[in-house]
């Protein structure tokens, strides 16, 4: 709109895939930087709608803003196969893939809206104590700023933007630089749906739209699913740091452990999900696996041969498990940390591992890995597998108790009376602890949430609504 101007530079957006010979990025289009002062008006454009609390949105009633989040989705969904192309595009996600994060976000709108009724609902009731008479309510907080990560540019943008709307704050949302397409044919949809400056969108590099936004002190949430240094470089501008709430999803290093007793084929199978979908570009993506000596001989190898077997190509061709990357430097990282594991003492298990071209790099899996090498250091987001053997489990749990991360934690084992105990611990070092499967944030009414610098704050359908707004209350005399 007339809000955009233009500084001048331009991010190109590139396909993931230009032909199947030859899997060389090819640019789909270009899309301007905002200057600082259009960010700067997006903001006040945000701030205005809110009002102090007093603008039309914050203040409209709890059935107007649900019947605004029920046009927005049912103007979606007319869009489905046309977002589900960009992703495909954009980020090389699979059909299958793509149609399900599609899907999966229709829902979690639809189940948002349903808990937010519940919400309203359980607000109704008054507490009494002392003859005093409570009526509980839930408000919003103010202005969000959302950013979203490229692995899932629409369900977590929308798992951050959509429970912050509905509870009444404006919001300002950044797309992720890939998977920013994506998102235009939705913003009719924002544009027929929400009164004018609710929803904001902003386009560009952090340091230049969203850091100015963040340094005028406006803004009451900053909403982040990423990493960590770009969740840190943004806090460091507000200028008044106690009144900005945080709700960041960041890092993992989710472990499987192998245990001697473990259904193998189950194991494998999980592992193989876990640790390479959406080729291990997923924050609860397996990124090391603890395998048992008694039978570390036997899942190594047939490991190693599953993973040979998965399909690479174009995301829309039938039965393909492994897509070109986006981001144009992760095959030459991923191969960094394949050579110094290399280096280390490490092996590449698989015959395909390390394959490289231009923007793809085959998986590797590596086994014996150690402390010393940056895999096992550094959360590879990508398709690498490092497997480290044990033979106490207690290595294990230290080394989970020394890491810097604490997400999941997937558990593979047959005897539940013996491991119920490690459950007991292991629950304390992560916040969700997966029995016989890989890891995954779904279903997204679980709560998703991780220790030390994997989260702040909580999402899940029901305790984002709480994440994004704050519990007042009436109290009234008895006279
Ligand atoms: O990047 C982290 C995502 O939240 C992973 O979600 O487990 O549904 O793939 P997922």
């Amino acid at each position: 709109g007339e809000l955009i101007k233009w500084n001048g530079q331009t991010d190109e957006v590139y396909s993931t895939i230009s032909s199947i010979e030859n899997y060389k990025p090819t640019l789909l289009g270009t899309i301007p930087h905002m200057d600082k002062d259009s960010a700067l008006e997006v903001l006040d454009s945000a701030c205005k709608a809110y009002a102090k609390g007093q603008g039309d949105w914050p203040t409209m009633k709890v059935s107007e803003r649900i019947s605004c989040m029920q046009n927005f989705v049912a103007e979606m969904q007319t869009n489905r196969e046309e977002v589900v192309k960009y992703l495909m595009w954009e980020i090389g996600k699979s059909l299958p893939d793509s149609r399900k994060e599609f899907d999966r976000t229709v829902e979690y709108i639809n189940d948002t809206i349903e808990d937010y009724k519940q919400l309203d609902r359980d607000s109704a009731k008054f507490f009494k104590r002392d003859g005093i008479h409570a009526h509980i309510r839930r408000g919003p907080l103010g202005v969000v700023l959302c950013l979203g990560p490229y692995n899932y540019p629409l369900n977590e943008t929308f798992a951050l933007l959509i429970p912050a709307l509905i509870m009444g704050n404006t919001v300002i949302f950044k797309p992720a630089k890939n998977g920013v397409l994506l998102i235009s044919p939705l913003l009719e949809a924002f544009k027929n749906s929400f009164p004018p400056g609710v929803v904001n969108v902003i386009y560009g590099r952090g340091r230049e739209v969203a850091a100015p936004i963040m340094a005028a002190g406006k803004i009451d949430v900053l909403a982040l699913i990423g990493n960590s240094k770009s969740a840190i470089a943004l806090q460091d501008q507000h200028p008044y740091k106690n009144r900005l709430r945080l709700v960041l999803g960041l890092e993992a290093k989710n472990p499987a452990i192998i245990l001697p007793d473990a259904d193998l084929d189950l194991a494998i199978e999980e592992c193989i999900s876990g640790s390479l979908s959406f080729n291990g570009q997923r924050c609860t993506a397996l990124k090391i696996i603890y395998v048992h000596e008694d039978v570390r001989e036997e899942f190594n190898k047939r490991f190693a041969k599953k993973v040979d077997a998965l399909k690479f190509g174009n995301p829309w061709e039938d039965g393909v498990k492994l897509t070109p990357l986006p981001e144009a430097d992760k095959p030459d990282y991923i191969k960094e940390l394949i050579d110094d594991a290399r280096e280390k003492g490490a092996e590449i298990l698989n015959e395909k591992g390390g394959e490289i071209s231009e923007n793809y790099i085959y998986p590797a899996v590596l086994f014996p890995v150690s402390k010393k090498m940056r895999v096992y250091q550094e959360e590879q987001f990508g398709p690498v597998v490092p497997i480290k053997p044990f033979t106490d489990i207690q290595e294990i749990l230290d080394e989970m108790a020394d890491s810097s991360y604490g997400q999941q934690v997937s558990l593979f084992g047959k005897d539940i009376q013996e491991i119920a105990p490690l459950i007991d611990t292991l629950v304390n070092l992560v916040c969700r602890v997966n029995l016989n499967s890989s890891c995954q944030r779904g279903p997204d009414v679980f709560p998703f949430t991780g220790r030390k610098d994997s989260a702040v704050s909580t999402l899940s359908v029901h305790d984002a609504l709480r994440s994004f707004s704050i519990r007042t209350f009436v109290a009234s005399k008895d006279n």
